[in-house]
């Protein structure tokens, strides 16, 4: 071994990401996610897909599926994904992500996979009883995205360490089979006030959709009257807004409110304090659900007329899975000439 610095990659920038199809989406994942999405294609070529194989890491009724995935890509058009932009797909139409993953699996050690908090999380007590695909979880999202040697990864901060992982993967494969350069180290994009979007009713436990209270987030396919009605209940303060970020820093649920306010408004949380600061929740709160049916009602509207045509969602998916496997076999081939695999 030399410690060399690594080979730069040298191939063109491309965005990749993707959302489980494993029940409603809210808030969170709209800002920390589907917005970057729409906002990346008009800029860098653009992958996103339905992550379908990491669903079934957890049990999902056969007869839901894919429904579910046809409902992610509903809501990322919805959201302003445009199918001629950017390539939607299903990923388990794309056999490359699996194929890959199996030899990333060969490359990963059990000491990275021990670290995963998301692991440790999602199993909870009974870690014995959990699925292996559960545990190798981030080694298929490292296959995801190198295969497409994506370089930018728009993300939410819970995904932090997933990349992280994935940035050694590559870097270890690179290594081992004496290819620099030939994986990116990608980037991930998980910067701005919708990062980490809190829990409206404890804002010290992040936005999900395993939270048994529905009031504790905002889904995309509520109504208006729904997402009113979550902001007015929202937890919060008897403070009026402070001046500066930093007096956030203790109050978790009016920090939530300014980071969710600035994210939808396309500002900072300094913009929004510098237009609220001295006054109460009695007056904030109606701007910010005021703010969020506009921004998100509409979004919920297409999502249900598209839904109303899955013939022409499964065309789109189709499509876009023809254009993923194009870009993904030819990466799939070049790492079985580097493993040394017969006939690659
Ligand atoms: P998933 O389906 O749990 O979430 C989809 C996206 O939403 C973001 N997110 C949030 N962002 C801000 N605040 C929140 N409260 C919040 N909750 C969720 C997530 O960070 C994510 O960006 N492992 C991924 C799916 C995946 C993937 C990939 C992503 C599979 N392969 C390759 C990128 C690249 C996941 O479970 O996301």
């Amino acid at each position: 071994m030399t410690d060399q610095a690594p080979v730069a990659y040298t191939g063109p920038a491309r965005v990749l990401s993707g959302v489980q199809p494993s029940g409603a989406l809210h808030l969170g994942n709209y800002l920390g996610a589907l917005v970057k999405f729409t906002r990346l294609q008009h800029e860098i070529d653009t992958f996103i897909f339905v992550a379908d194989l990491h669903a079934i890491t957890v049990w999902q009724d056969p007869a839901a599926l894919a429904q579910q995935t046809r409902e992610i890509a509903a809501a990322y058009i919805a959201s302003g994904l445009d199918p001629d932009k950017a390539t939607i797909f299903p990923q388990s139409a794309v056999r490359e992500h699996a194929e890959l993953s199996w030899i990333f699996n060969c490359v990963a050690r059990l000491g990275w996979l021990d670290r995963m908090t998301q692991f440790k999380e999602k199993s909870g007590k009974h870690k014995e009883r959990s699925s292996v695909g559960l545990y190798t979880y981030p080694v298929l999202q490292a296959a995801d995205i190198l295969v497409y040697k994506a370089t930018h990864v728009p993300v939410g901060e819970d995904q932090k360490q997933h990349l992280e992982l994935t940035r050694d993967i590559a870097g270890k494969f690179n290594h081992d089979f004496n290819a620099p350069g030939f994986f990116p180290i990608p980037d991930p994009l998980i910067q701005g006030p919708g990062a980490r979007v809190m829990s409206l009713r404890d804002g010290s436990a992040k936005m999900s959709k395993s939270d048994p209270s529905d009031y504790s987030r905002i889904n995309l396919t509520d109504t208006a009257d729904d997402i009113a009605a979550k902001v007015k209940k929202a937890r919060t303060d008897p403070e009026p807004l402070p001046e500066t970020i930093e007096e956030l820093a203790t109050r978790a649920e009016a920090d939530n409110l300014v980071g969710i306010f600035a994210a939808l408004a396309g500002k900072t949380k300094a913009e929004v304090l510098a237009e609220y600061a001295g006054k109460g929740f009695g007056t904030f709160k109606p701007a910010l659900a005021e703010l969020a049916v506009e921004s998100l009602a509409p979004v919920g509207e297409r999502m249900r007329g598209l839904l109303g045509d899955p013939a022409v969602l499964d065309a789109i998916l189709a499509k876009g899975a023809e254009k993923a496997r194009e870009a993904a076999a030819p990466t799939l081939a070049e790492v079985k000439k580097l493993v040394g695999f017969w006939g690659a």
